[in-house]
């Protein structure tokens, strides 16, 4: 199994032993990083003779509180992991496993050292926290396999973190977590030595925290009526609203189980923008006094608090209670997006602009990001933003989390502010992961596990006395399109690992192909552990070819981690470790029943769904399997019904929508049918909304129009009905002239038809 990359590893590591610049220690990492498939990688890990073997009679030492706590926690970890229940004592016994607090030992903050021989296993570190993360180094090492016996490799580790801030944040605004789900990602940050648990409990279509000054933040502020079809009970058209707040009760626990973990939560209350739940539970805060609802759309909305006296007071009375529940040392107060149209088209704002002598909009949000920044510190906090609040100039000790690329990062270090590095292009986990028409809904730009690995968070830029200001990096899980925790999941597993390896492992030691190699163990966890690890990733993908009317199809098959044991069948049972092994690109016959999976150390990575080949499948192509025409804002849709159960998913650029078939094969094709579905437009483009182009209609409803080439001559035209069918699609047929065997085919559909949008399903050749 995987020997490409045990290949690749030994490669790598003869190659060092040769460099001048080579440390032993990270020599020995890189040979057997694979075998011992830890994540993050150690610092400094030396393999030694022998193992340790772990059975349910091996007494677990550990005295004082703090070392009994971790104890507990590992005995935890390999019940839940290993079905195995081991016992904590304080009394010293022989063949033990011993967790000690040495607070004499010089370590660095957070580090532990594990030693393991046949004859025993002792972590140690000054700290709980250093010795919480070497439980969790011996629980990796105690999970490398799912064999019945535990045989724990012997090594010596000395390990500390390279940055402080390892962290993750979730968007419970967009769409809402139960308590235990929440509970669980902070459990599965601490497997990943992640520390830093960043939570986003307001925005326009949410207000998620109990305020108990301000009931309607979560009275009003915490439901919306979904957009559309899923906005509304079928049966009586009456409208359903999403509704979700974590009470202040519920939040001390969550607060309480992540410092368990050694995790701290960043609560983040998002000002001047992302306003718009909270301003619709009181209007005075807002800059119209309009009545508004809670936001059901997505993108960036116009919608910002007022800056009267009483709504700076309103917003220091909401911190006053967060830092209350919120222990940890930062308080995030957003800062983004914050479009300036409503201060702009206020008099009143401009009136109070100049009472405040902010010379323009941008001045007036640093006036108010400086005032909350006074607040957090006469209450011994620091305040993090986005680093929009750079503009108009930062506050004093203001922390900047750079998401609009490292630039805002780079920009605040040296001004001497402590940074967060947190690129939208490197770590915005919603952008998808995969090009697999199986992604679930996200967004465009497609950023790989290997993208996200290859994140250095130090911009090679930055001077080197200033580098101490990054102080590490965050993955952030927007949720807008993830309606379920399973898909939250998905957008986190495994991506997280690759985070979690580059704020811990030192730079030198960080290696892909090991980290490949590491991966499939990794999962092996997941999946003891209940943790939904996103599938699309290792899913074996075919690429089909075939003669037109032939009687044979040609496949090749291929991984997106180009892992090499690939297995199939043919005959729609599930592959196993001993199935047919891919050895190359093979013909089948027609029809063919098709199942592949990519294997490691006898398990499958991923599902193997079941793919159907047949002549029709073959004049087909799925949504997914289109271009997009002009790709200005592609994004991955979900259809905004059925209320309950399973909706489909479209990729649709909301610019332009339109879509290409590149090099299609019309020879000896008479007619094309398109399914198309309906979604609701439910989008704020702020600024970038004239960029959206409707194209004209020349009938009631507007039309399906299928061009040669995007500038190309139109080869149909079909009328489109009022509304889709009873199932929400509609099946469009129409005769086409065109020939030969390679043919762009651009399909779009015509209209103005806001507040929905026709989008492309599936497009099928029909033969003559
Ligand atoms: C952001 O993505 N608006 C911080």
């Amino acid at each position: 199994m995987l020997l490409r990359y045990r290949f690749a590893v030994l490669l790598a590591s003869g190659l060092c032993a040769c460099c001048a610049t080579a440390q032993p220690s990270d020599v020995a990492i890189t040979t057997q990083q694979a075998a011992l498939s830890l994540i993050p990688l150690p610092a400094k890990l030396v393999q030694q003779q022998g193992s340790f073997r772990i059975s349910s009679a091996t007494p677990v030492l550990a005295k004082g509180e703090a070392a009994e706590t971790v104890a507990h926690q590992f005995v935890d970890y390999l019940h839940r992991s290993r079905s195995l229940d081991l016992v904590v004592s304080a009394d010293p016994k022989p063949q033990a496993i011993e967790f000690a607090i040495k607070a004499d030992i010089a370590a660095s903050p957070e580090g532990y050292a594990l030693e393991v021989t046949p004859q025993l296993i002792r972590v140690t570190a000054a700290d709980s926290r250093g010795l919480f993360y070497g439980a969790v180094t011996l629980w990796q090492l105690a999970t490398l396999n799912d064999s019945k016996s535990i045989q724990v490799p012997a090594v010596r580790i000395q390990d500390a973190p390279r940055f402080g801030w390892r962290g993750l944040m979730l968007d419970s605004a967009r769409h809402f977590q139960s308590v235990d789900q929440v509970k669980a990602l902070i459990d599965a940050m601490a497997l990943h030595k992640l520390n830093t648990f960043h939570w986003h409990l307001t925005d326009d279509q949410g207000w998620r925290v109990e305020i108990k000054r301000y009931p309607k933040l979560t009275g009003t502020g915490g439901c919306r009526i979904p957009a559309g079809d899923g906005g509304r009970d079928p049966q009586t058209d009456a409208p359903v609203p999403y509704c979700g707040f974590y009470t202040q009760e519920q939040i001390r626990d969550v607060v309480r189980y992540a410092a368990e973990r050694h995790i701290t939560i960043v609560p983040e209350i998002d000002v001047p923008g992302h306003a718009q739940a909270a301003v619709a539970a009181y209007p005075e805060l807002g800059v119209t006094g309009k009545h508004i609802h809670v936001l059901n759309e997505w993108g960036v909305n116009t919608t910002l608090f007022n800056v009267e006296e009483n709504t700076f007071q309103f917003l220091e009375n909401v911190l006053a209670e967060l830092i209350e529940l919120f222990p940890g040392t930062y308080v995030h107060v957003g800062g983004d997006e914050a479009v300036k149209d409503q201060w702009k088209a206020s008099a009143r704002v401009q009136e109070r602009m100049r009472e405040l002598g902010a010379k323009d909009e941008m001045a007036m949000q640093s006036h108010l990001i400086k005032r909350l920044e006074k607040f957090l510190v006469a209450h011994h906090r620091r305040l993090i933003g986005w680093d929009e609040i750079l503009e108009g100039g930062l506050p004093a000790e203001a922390t900047v989390m750079s998401w609009r690329g490292i630039e805002g990062g780079l920009e605040a270090a040296n001004q001497g502010h402590d940074v967060v590095m947190s690129p939208s292009s490197e770590l915005y986990l919603d952008y998808l992961q995969t090009d697999s028409p199986n992604e679930p809904p996200g967004r465009p730009a497609t950023i790989p596990l290997k993208q996200v690995y290859a994140f250095e968070p130090i911009p090679a830029a930055l001077a080197a006395d200033k580098r101490a200001h990054i102080l590490g990096l965050q993955a952030n899980t927007w949720t807008e399109h993830m309606r379920s925790y399973a898909r939250v999941q998905h957008a986190i597993f495994p991506r997280i690992a690759a985070v979690a390896e580059t704020g811990w492992t030192p730079a030198q030691n960080k290696d892909w192909p090991g980290f490949v190699a590491r991966l499939p163990t990794q999962l092996q966890r997941y999946r003891a552990l209940g943790i939904g690890y996103a599938q699309t990733p290792f899913e074996v993908r075919s690429t089909l070819s075939a003669e037109r009317k032939g009687r044979m199809v040609q496949v090749a098959l291929s991984n997106s981690l180009d892992y090499d044991d690939m297995r199939y069948t043919l005959d729609g049972s599930v592959p196993g470790p001993t199935s047919t092994a891919y050895a190359g690109p093979f013909s089948l016959p027609l029809p063919a029943r098709l199942r592949a999976a990519v294997f490691a150390d006898g398990q499958a990575l991923a599902d193997a769904p079941l793919q159907r080949i047949d002549a029709t499948t073959l004049l087909t192509r799925t949504n997914a399997a289109l271009a997009m025409c002009t790709g200005a804002l592609m994004l991955r849709l979900e259809d905004d019904g059925p209320l309950q159960g399973e909706r489909a998913i479209f990729n649709v650029d909301i610019f332009n929508p339109c879509w290409e078939w590149k090099a299609a094969n019309l020879q000896d094709i008479a007619s094309i049918t398109v399914r198309a579905g309906r979604i609701p437009y439910y989008f704020q483009l702020a600024h970038d909304e004239p960029a959206r182009k409707f194209k004209p209609a020349k009938s009631a409803h507007g039309e399906l129009e299928i061009r040669a080439g995007c500038d190309g001559a139109v080869l149909a035209t079909v009328p489109l009905p009022a509304s889709p069918d009873a199932d929400g699609f509609v099946t469009l047929k129409a005769p086409i002239e065109a020939t030969g065997t390679s043919q762009d085919l651009c399909l779009y559909f015509t209209g103005d038809t806001r507040p929905t949008m026709w989008v492309l399903d599936q497009v099928t050749l029909q033969p003559r």
